[in-house]
């Protein structure tokens, strides 16, 4: 099976075997059947986060069940019930549209529910956390079904517990609990502000409405981040370091323009695009991976379908290495890095 077309990396891929689940019934059967002993087993959603071997030697499970189901309404919130193999875009957009809030911050990003609350998705002052309800999953080893609530979830800055237990779990459905007050937004992050605000102005609006925050969303994310059906890429390649607030003072007088986020217990967390790009790195790499032109932080494949997993950790390597190099702060890998036999590779190290 190539897989090649199933990543947005584009990454050349080719799979033992491939189970595609359009029901959650169909997974209790395959794992019933002789098949499910063969192979180490592996769930690709929508791979746009992954970073996968030219052969993976493994059955690859494909959660594709869809559904949107309203389970309860409230005076003024909605729960909503979603099935791991919805759009993540078209879901923002169908809630919004329905006058239901609290995902519009989270516009544009690609693959599909079931992925979302693996790393916690996050984007402009909101985390998938801030809406999730609960997750239902199904436990590949004891081959049965869990609901966690939010808290058994684990949730923290692009990580939950089935980050932290790779091929463990087949997440199939997700709660949220949305809003209906379509002036609770959260619209303070920079550049949103000021788009938002545009966008209520020309809809003859005093206050900034959800629905233009999730269009001011989209803008922002059309100028800045490649979009992968054109330009190969897996998002934000590398996490935003955390390091001590003595490292970035010092690192401030030195870089005066350095970016960074107070954190709790006298941290921050730097910008992991601003280090790239002032190392002078925009927009370079090792061929054909490369930092996008327009945000440094992603990497793009500008040799779709023939570039390996291999070329990707050069790239890595020497981007981390001169980050080291010029301010002594360690860059971990964000995406999933998948080995050949699909157990999962450490942040740190990819060769
Ligand atoms: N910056 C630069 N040069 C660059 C890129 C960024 O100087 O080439 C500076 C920007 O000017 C800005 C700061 O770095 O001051 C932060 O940049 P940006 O707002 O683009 O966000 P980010 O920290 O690079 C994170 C997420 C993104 C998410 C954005 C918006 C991580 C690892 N990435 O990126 O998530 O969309 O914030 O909230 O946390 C993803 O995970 O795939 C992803 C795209």
């Amino acid at each position: 099976y190539d897989l090649s077309h199933t990543n947005t990396m584009a990454l050349a891929c080719t799979a033992q075997q491939v189970v595609t689940l359009s029901q959650e019934s169909e997974l209790d059967a395959f794992m019933a059947s002789n098949d499910a002993d063969k192979l180490p087993l592996f769930v690709l959603s929508g791979g746009s986060n992954v970073l996968l071997p030219s052969h993976l030697a493994a059955t690859v499970l494909r959660p594709q069940m869809r559904g949107i189901h309203v389970i309860a309404r409230g005076a003024d919130y909605v729960d909503i019930e979603v099935m791991a193999g919805e759009n993540w875009h078209e879901l923002v957009v169908y809630t919004v549209n329905q006058g239901w809030y609290g995902l519009e911050n989270l516009a544009l990003i690609p693959g599909l529910v079931g992925a979302s609350p693996v790393q916690n998705i996050g984007a402009y002052g909101v985390q998938l956390e801030d809406t999730v309800q609960y997750v239902r999953a199904y436990h590949l080893e004891t081959r049965t079904w869990h609901t966690f609530s939010k808290a058994e979830c684990e949730f923290s800055y692009r990580d939950s517990r089935f980050k932290q237990a790779p091929n463990t779990w087949l997440i199939s459905r997700v709660g949220f609990r949305l809003h209906t007050d379509p002036t609770r937004v959260c619209a303070n992050y920079g550049d949103v502000q000021q788009t938002a605000h545009t966008y209520a102005k020309q809809s003859g609006r005093d206050s900034v409405h959800a629905i233009d925050v999730m269009h001011a969303v989209i803008d922002i994310r059309q100028q800045k981040l490649p979009d992968p059906k054109v330009l190969a890429n897996c998002g934000s390649f590398f996490q935003n370091p955390i390091i001590t607030k003595a490292q970035f003072t010092e690192l401030q007088a030195d870089y005066p323009s350095i970016v960074g986020y107070p954190m709790p217990n006298d941290t921050v967390k730097v910008a992991a695009g601003w280090l790239i790009e002032h190392a002078g790195l925009k927009g370079s790499g090792v061929a054909p991976i490369l930092t996008h032109t327009k945000q440094a932080l992603v990497l793009t494949n500008h040799a779709p379908y023939q570039a390996t997993q291999h070329d990707v950790a050069i790239a890595q390597q020497y981007i981390a290495d001169t980050i080291y190099d010029k301010f002594a702060i360690t860059l971990a890998r964000e995406p999933v890095w998948v080995c050949a036999d699909a157990s999962i590779g450490h942040t740190e190290h990819a060769l």
